[in-house]
């Protein structure tokens, strides 16, 4: 490969915009609101971040959201990861948000919205990046509560592209939520959601047949069933993989036994994301970079995931073309 990965043109499809939150802003953001954090210093904070699963991880997710207060800290936190995501070469992100964490918190929706939203509004001009919002519903919540937020959402007329569901999955099935998905489905919205990170191959056929997704987040598991592989070939299901967060959170126990490379070459639709890169050890880039130096991936295989990004976003047409025509300029450019 003789460019940098920066170079390759990708869209992000799996992020988590609370999962941005750089222990810097944290402390930042927690002494322009007066907040006293359980870990107040760059070093006690750092410490915190060795994690054995998914709930330690999102044990701490949670509690370092307590620094978001104002419109201007979330229009903040999303302009630092656009910043970043650029420096990572991605020129179209999705991105998802957790509203129920923060209503929960007693910070209005209307906040959390706008905030972000502001910081989106201006991504292209910006950063380049063109941007669309998906509301991620805690499945470890009621679905009575989701169905409120989402209500919530479509009456304030919310720029939302989707919905996602994602937090803690073991014991949360697809099942719990058919009918926010169906209301969300309605409402054309798009629809994703995470399953087969810790749970079984059978949440990700669960959400295929009950939920109605387009996309599964994560879905490494769903390896583990052949007849599930076959499918996800047929149907060319998007799975948004993300190899650093499944390595930090013990899904796969090294990047080299990660089933990416396998995945790939049973011809399924997968794609290359950074999920909460303040978290896991980098943004999309360092992902990249961190399998190309473990797999010796070349430039066809890069194009392949770089162009399966592309294709399984949920951006228009016309900018799924201009992305591709770029991807073609730099796969000419490789030799
Ligand atoms: N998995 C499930 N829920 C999440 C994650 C994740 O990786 N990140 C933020 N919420
Ligand atoms: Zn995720």
């Amino acid at each position: 490969m003789k460019s940098p990965i920066i170079q390759l043109p990708k869209a992000e499809l799996h992020l988590h915009i609370e999962g941005t939150l750089e222990p810097e802003l944290i402390l930042e953001l927690a002494a322009r609101n007066n907040i006293t954090l359980p870990f107040p210093t760059l070093e006690t904070l750092r410490e915190q971040y060795e994690f054995s699963d998914l709930q330690s991880f999102l044990n701490l997710y949670y509690a370092n959201m307590a620094v978001l207060i104002t419109e201007a800290d979330f229009a903040d936190m999303t302009r630092a990861y656009l910043r970043r995501a650029q420096a990572s070469g991605v020129r179209h992100a999705e991105i998802m948000f957790d509203p129920q964490a923060h209503v929960a918190r007693g910070v209005a929706l209307t906040t959390v919205v706008n905030g972000i939203a502001s910081a989106l509004a201006s991504s292209v001009a910006d950063f380049g990046i063109s941007a669309g919002l998906i509301a991620a519903f805690l499945r470890d919540e009621s679905e009575e509560s989701a169905l409120e937020i989402l209500e919530a959402l479509l009456t304030m007329d919310a720029p939302i592209i989707g919905i996602g569901l994602d937090s803690a999955e073991v014991g949360n099935p697809p099942s719990k939520f058919i009918r926010l998905f169906k209301r969300a489905g309605e409402a054309g919205l798009r629809l994703t959601a995470h399953a087969g990170e810790e749970g079984p191959p059978s949440y990700v056929e669960d959400a295929l047949n009950l939920l109605g997704v387009e996309r599964i987040d994560h879905g490494i598991r769903a390896v583990e069933d052949r007849i599930l592989v076959k499918r996800l070939v047929a149907e060319q299901i998007p799975l948004t993989v993300c190899p650093l967060s499944n390595v930090r959170l013990r899904a796969v126990d090294t990047l080299a036994a990660h089933p990416l490379p396998q995945m790939l070459s049973a011809g399924l639709n997968v794609c290359v994301n950074s999920d909460d890169p303040a978290y896991f050890g980098g943004y999309v880039g360092a992902n990249f970079d961190a399998m190309v130096a473990e797999f010796q991936w070349d430039a066809a295989t890069l194009e392949t995931l770089a162009g399966n990004s592309i294709r399984s976003s949920f951006a228009s047409s016309a900018r799924k073309d201009e992305l591709l025509g770029e991807l073609a300029a730099w796969s000419a450019a490789q030799g």
